[in-house]
């Protein structure tokens, strides 16, 4: 294994694919998300629905993973988790959270802010339901989601175990497993340009009606 990085400073690309002009976009940012995100699906991207979400917990240390969108309306963007995950726990104590997408062959980046609430029980066990029965295995076994476990081995012979035993039967949505709902206040739409010369529009929500600003890239 080599131990020697190129010269990164070299690695560097000219962003020339698009524009974003204020004329363009709409004043709803969530129907100039679903422009750029239906874009992206038509795009043969890889999984344009994986968004990194950031969370900070009462110390202000960050924390940042990703997850997948599983529903997009004006109410907010939806993700699926453990609620006794490190990210669950950083919601508990501050629900606030920023999403990104970063869509390299498009040049865009979307960063969506705002607060985080629990979608209701009723949606999460209708979504748990839709999911392939071996998803709900894991789902079942794989608790305190980033807790420690011993081996792989260990990990393995639980989801048999649970297998062998719900052969036949339906499994419950576990209560520690459900959505969450981030409901937007912020949206950052960035289209890379040539000489880094980007395009930044903000989306801001001030007395319930949203501002569009341009940013310095
Ligand atoms: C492409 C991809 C998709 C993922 N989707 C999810 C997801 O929808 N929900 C989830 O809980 N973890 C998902 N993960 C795993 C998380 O990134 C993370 O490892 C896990 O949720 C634990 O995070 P936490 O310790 O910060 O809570 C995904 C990881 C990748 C790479």
């Amino acid at each position: 294994m080599s131990d020697v990085i190129k010269d990164l400073s070299e690695l560097r690309l000219s962003y020339e694919q698009g524009e974003l002009h204020e004329a363009q976009v709409s004043d709803n940012p969530h129907l100039q998300f679903l422009n750029w995100f239906n874009h992206a699906l038509t795009a043969n991207l890889h999984e344009p629905y994986a968004m990194s979400l950031a969370t900070a917990n009462t110390q202000g240390r960050p924390h940042v993973r990703t997850v997948l969108l599983r529903g997009a309306t004006e109410a907010g963007y939806d993700f699926y988790t453990n609620y006794d995950s490190q990210k669950g726990l950083d919601l508990l104590q501050n629900p606030v959270a920023e999403l990104l997408f970063y869509w390299p062959s498009l040049e865009r980046q979307v960063r969506i802010g705002g607060q985080v609430v629990k979608i209701s029980e009723q949606e999460s066990m209708d979504y748990y339901h839709k999911r392939p029965r071996d998803s709900q295995i894991a789902a079942h076994i794989s608790t305190p989601q980033s807790g420690v476990i011993e081996s792989r081995e260990l990990l393995q012979q639980r989801f048999q175990n649970l297998q062998n035993q719900a052969q036949t039967d339906e499994l419950d949505k576990p209560e520690f497993w459900g959505g969450y709902r981030l409901e937007a206040d912020y949206y950052e739409f960035w289209q890379g340009r040539p000489n880094r010369l980007h395009d930044r529009l903000s989306y801001e929500k001030q007395n319930g009606l949203w501002s569009i600003q341009r940013l310095m890239p």
